[in-house]
């Protein structure tokens, strides 16, 4: 596998468990690049609504994933030229994004774009199915977990301080239907990695979670 012994380190877990900050600052602090494969699904999604695609054509939503145009430029995340950063994190997209991320063919098509992501000096990956699919050779898996209420707080704040609006009793319904339908597909399930090691951030904050991953990471 080409760039097989470049270092990578998966972050997974649910929905708003914090993950995308921790990796975001693992990254930085080692000076590794960042996937963040959720927004390749927002992505999907989004194009998908946007090209008027039939949800229900798992091969057409497929053909979406492969041919995206997008582009990483530094922190921006442009679909076909346009900077959609801001539009992949609103809940209608997350929550379409959950529900195509089940579709086998969805999945295939983001493989190889995935992949791509490993290269010198190092990458952290973080997701549902890092540690068990697509980086099954990582060398350091984590597996970040938080209370649904201390997610759910998370994810209001978020999207607050985003300019988006929310309602905390919709984001509880919302999130535990994510959690429900990304634990229980038959593709690539929210599940950590037998060798990955555990992390609860319900009462930690994202500094104490970043050290441990810095420190779980130096004694590999
Ligand atoms: O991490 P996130 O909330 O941005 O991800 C959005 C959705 O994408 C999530 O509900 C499930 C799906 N997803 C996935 O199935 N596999 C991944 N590696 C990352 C995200």
């Amino acid at each position: 596998m080409p760039n097989s012994n470049v270092p990578v380190i998966t972050i997974d877990g649910p929905t708003a468990s914090g993950k995308g900050t921790v990796a975001t600052r693992v990254a930085e602090r080692l000076g590794f690049h960042l996937l963040d494969s959720g927004a390749l699904y927002r992505l999907t999604a989004l194009q998908a609504l946007r090209t008027g695609t039939d949800l229900a054509d798992e091969q057409a939503v497929a053909t979406v994933g492969a041919r995206l145009p997008v582009r990483f430029v530094g922190g921006e995340i442009l679909l076909a030229g346009e900077d959609v950063g801001h539009a992949i994190r609103a809940e209608e997209v997350g929550n379409l994004a959950s529900k195509i991320a089940a579709l086998p063919a969805v999945r295939q098509a983001l493989f190889g774009l995935q992949l791509g992501f490993r290269q010198a000096p190092g990458l952290v990956a973080d997701g549902r199915d890092m540690g068990t699919v697509i980086f099954p050779t990582a060398t350091l898996k984590v597996f970040l977990t938080a209370s649904v209420e201390a997610r759910a707080q998370r994810r209001y704040k978020q999207l607050i301080d985003k300019g988006f609006s929310a309602n905390m009793e919709g984001l509880l319904m919302d999130l535990q239907a994510r959690d429900e339908r990304d634990t229980n597909r038959a593709v690539a399930p929210l599940a950590p990695a037998a060798d990955a090691y555990l992390l609860d951030t319900s009462e930690m904050g994202v500094d104490q979670a970043v050290e441990q991953v810095l420190a779980w990471y130096a004694q590999k």
